[in-house]
C-alpha cells in the first residue's frame, strides 16, 4: 500500500535528468500562454456594457421616432444602426452589433464566436448574465441577451399588421424574427472590445 502511495514520486526519481528538465520547460513556457487567456471577468463586463450602450440608446430612439410616423415607416428604423466602431469609455475601441438566433437580416448572422454564447442562452435559461470570452490576446468579446419589450412586438411578434408584415417581406424576404411574445429573449448584443 504505502509503495503505491509513493509510486508517483519513485516515477519522477526515475525520470531521467533531461526529460526533468524539459518537463519543467514546458510548464514554464506554458503558464505565461495561460494568463494571457485570464481576464478580469467584471471589469470587461462592465467595458462591454459600456460599449453596447450608444447602440441601445440610437436603436431605441430610432425606434420610437420611427413608430410614431407609422410602423409601415418605421419597418427601417430597426435598422438604423448598422454594426459600428464606436469610440467607448475610456477610449477603448469596439466594434458592436447584435445578431440572433432567428434572424430577419442574414447580415446579422452570429460570427463564429458568438454561436456557443448564444446557444447557451438558447439551452439555458436560468443564465442569462453578460458574458465575456477571449477571442485572441488582442480583442476580447462581450456579449447580453436582449429582450422582447412590448413594442417590439409590431414588427416581432405573434399578430402583425399585414401591411407591416407586406413591408417585413419585401425588404427581408428570409426573414424568420416574428411570432415572439414580449418578454422572449429574442438575441444578443455583442462587442469586440479591444485589450490594448
Ligand atoms: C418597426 C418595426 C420594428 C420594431 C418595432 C422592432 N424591430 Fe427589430 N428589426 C426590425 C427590422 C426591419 C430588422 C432588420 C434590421 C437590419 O436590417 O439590420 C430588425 C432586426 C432586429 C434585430 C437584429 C437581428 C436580426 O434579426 O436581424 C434584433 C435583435 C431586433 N430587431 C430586436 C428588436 C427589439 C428588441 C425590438 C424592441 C425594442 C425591436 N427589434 C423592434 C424591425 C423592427
Amino acid at each position: 500500500m504505502s509503495v503505491n502511495r509513493l509510486d508517483p514520486l519513485v516515477g519522477w526519481g526515475n525520470t531521467p535528468p533531461m526529460w526533468r528538465v524539459a518537463l519543467l520547460a514546458s510548464v514554464i513556457l506554458v503558464l505565461p500562454a495561460c494568463d494571457k487567456n485570464r481576464i478580469n471577468e467584471s471589469y470587461w463586463r462592465d467595458r462591454g456594457a459600456e460599449a453596447v450602450m450608444p447602440l441601445k440608446k440610437n436603436l431605441k430612439r430610432a425606434l420610437v421616432k420611427g413608430l410614431e410616423e407609422g410602423p409601415v415607416e418605421a419597418v427601417t428604423a430597426c435598422q438604423a444602426v448598422a454594426p459600428a466602431v464606436t469610440q467607448g469609455a475610456g477610449s477603448q475601441i469596439a466594434k458592436v452589433g447584435r445578431t440572433s438566433h432567428k434572424l430577419r437580416n442574414p447580415d446579422n448572422a452570429p460570427k463564429l464566436w458568438m454561436q456557443p454564447l448564444l446557444e447557451g442562452y438558447l439551452t439555458s435559461p436560468d443564465q442569462m448574465e453578460p458574458r465575456v470570452v477571449v477571442l485572441d490576446e488582442n480583442t476580447v468579446g462581450y456579449v447580453e441577451p436582449i429582450y422582447l419589450q412590448p413594442m417590439c412586438v409590431t414588427c416581432h411578434g405573434t399578430a402583425i399588421a399585414p401591411e407591416v408584415q407586406k413591408r417585413i417581406d419585401e425588404l427581408y424576404p428570409a426573414d424568420r424574427a416574428t411570432g415572439f411574445e414580449s418578454g422572449r429573449f429574442r438575441g444578443i448584443l455583442w462587442a469586440e472590445l479591444s485589450r490594448n
